[in-house]
């Protein structure tokens, strides 16, 4: 029993043993460790990548069933241009075909396909698929994933301050609301919780503004391998933070009061 609370899936639809309101709204996730799940296993990096789109069919259900509302994937960063072409080649090929696989039963399953990052560079074939998948699935919205390909937090605060100048936009008016206006997250609540998985412990260009408050869970486990048991243990970790925004918790006014 967490927090007083005895089996709140039988209030809510999700199996999540936490209280409603200590589910995250955001998760975002850093898909990390593909190319080193393969090596171990002897392996192309390329099957390692394979073996993440798998999975990441399956965390997308997973996260449906938890009752997460947004869901933001990083993909493919502005950094990744610069691995062997094989792999750049690769990752592109994956996207189109996840697209084609997929984009029918996430549809039908509610599911609102969105894109961050620069689509106009990459091959107009791809931009044909993914802005057909934004159209298609624009009205559903049990889940929002956000899409994180050819994304950089850098490349999109870049971006976000050209179009501020181009608008004619005058410095006093530039507040953080307005910024958050000109990110490709637009419309989009900061997450709450960043996963990252493979261990390392950076941010690597991920969100970097909206990421200014947000809890993390790092874990060693690679990609591949981050299951939906381990994806309940992040949410329940989560669930136990003191978000303090800077401020001091609740409990410790509350002390200081009595
Ligand atoms: C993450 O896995 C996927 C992408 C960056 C596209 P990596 O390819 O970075 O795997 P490692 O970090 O080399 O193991
Ligand atoms: C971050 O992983 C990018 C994605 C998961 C798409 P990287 O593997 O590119 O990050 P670094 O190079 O280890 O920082
Ligand atoms: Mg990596």
């Amino acid at each position: 029993m967490l927090f007083g609370i005895e089996k709140v899936h039988l209030m809510t639809d999700t199996p999540l043993n936490i209280p409603l309101e200590k589910i995250p709204q955001h998760v975002a996730m850093i898909m990390d460790g593909n190319g080193r799940w393969a090596l171990q296993r002897g392996l192309p990096r390329l099957a390692g990548h394979k073996a993440g789109t798998e999975n990441l069919r399956r965390v997308i259900r997973a996260t449906v069933e938890f009752g997460v509302k947004y869901l933001t994937i990083y993909a493919f960063s502005t950094e990744n241009w610069g691995r062997p072409a094989e792999e750049v080649n690769g990752l592109m090929l994956i996207l189109q075909n996840v697209i084609d696989r997929e984009l029918d039963e996430l549809h039908k399953e509610g599911v609102q396909l969105r894109h961050i990052g620069r689509l106009e560079r990459l091959d107009p074939a791809i931009q044909n698929k993914v802005l057909h998948a934004i159209d298609l699935t624009k009205n559903n919205d049990r889940l929002i994933l956000n899409v994180a390909f050819n994304y950089g937090g850098r490349d999109e605060i870049v971006n976000a301050i050209q179009n501020i100048i181009k608008d004619g936009i005058s410095a006093e008016d530039v507040t953080d609301e307005l910024v958050n206006r000109y990110l490709f997250t637009a419309g989009v609540p900061d997450p709450d919780l960043i996963i990252r998985t493979s261990g390392e412990l950076r941010v690597s260009n991920f969100l970097i503004w909206q990421a200014a408050y947000s809890e993390w869970y790092i874990t060693p486990t690679f990609w591949p391998d981050f299951d939906k048991e381990e994806y309940r243990r992040a949410l329940e970790t989560y669930a136990h933070r003191d978000r303090r925004y800077g401020k001091v918790s609740s409990g410790a006014l509350q002390e200081s009061n009595a």
